[in-house]
């Protein structure tokens, strides 16, 4: 088995689609990255994601038969006026101990694939501005500021 700061080579990384079985890894991973778990949100998301496939690409890969990230994805048909349709990043995460060895990069490619195959002309995200692993990495894989604003207030 390599260890875990050491690189990977392509093969080493298996990325598939999300199972139910999945959720613990998910919500680990998740809790690690933002300090906090959040297991119904995921098994909710995961849910909605296994009831339709097609509208909910996500990813899950595996390392030594552990799953070590994820990549959920929307998409979107219509929504804010753009008649052409869209796959919308809504999460990614990647277990810390896994980190820089390219599995955020696999997840992406194979959803580009995925995404690209249902029709989609446009991937798109939110991040935090500040959230800078997440900028970096996204901007790694060729995305760019939107030529749209965020808009937001209180209900
Ligand atoms: C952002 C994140 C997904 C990247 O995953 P990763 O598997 O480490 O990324 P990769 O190894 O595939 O990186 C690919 C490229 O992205 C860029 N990159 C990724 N992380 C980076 C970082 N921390 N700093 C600078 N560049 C970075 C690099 O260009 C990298 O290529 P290189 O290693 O050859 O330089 C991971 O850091 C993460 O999970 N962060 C937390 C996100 C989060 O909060 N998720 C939970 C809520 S949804």
């Amino acid at each position: 088995m390599a260890h875990p700061t050491e690189g990977l080579a392509p093969d080493d990384i298996l990325v598939r689609n999300l199972e139910e079985a999945d959720l613990d890894s998910i919500v680990k991973i998740d809790e690690l990255a933002m300090g906090h778990a959040r297991p119904d949100f995921y098994r909710t998301r995961i849910g909605v994601a296994l009831r339709d496939r097609e509208k909910h690409p996500t990813l899950v890969a595996v390392v030594d038969k552990e799953v070590v990230g994820f990549l959920m994805a929307t998409m979107q048909r219509g929504e804010f006026g753009r008649p052409e349709a869209t796959a919308v990043i809504d999460a990614v995460g990647v277990h810390r101990d896994h980190r820089r060895r390219k599995v955020a990069r696999a997840l992406m490619d194979k959803l580009l694939l995925d995404v690209r195959a249902l029709g989609a002309s446009t991937v798109r995200t939110e991040v935090e501005w500040n959230d800078f692993d997440l900028v970096r990495f996204f901007s790694s894989q060729g995305f760019a500021p939107a030529y749209r604003i965020l808009l937001e207030r209180s209900p």
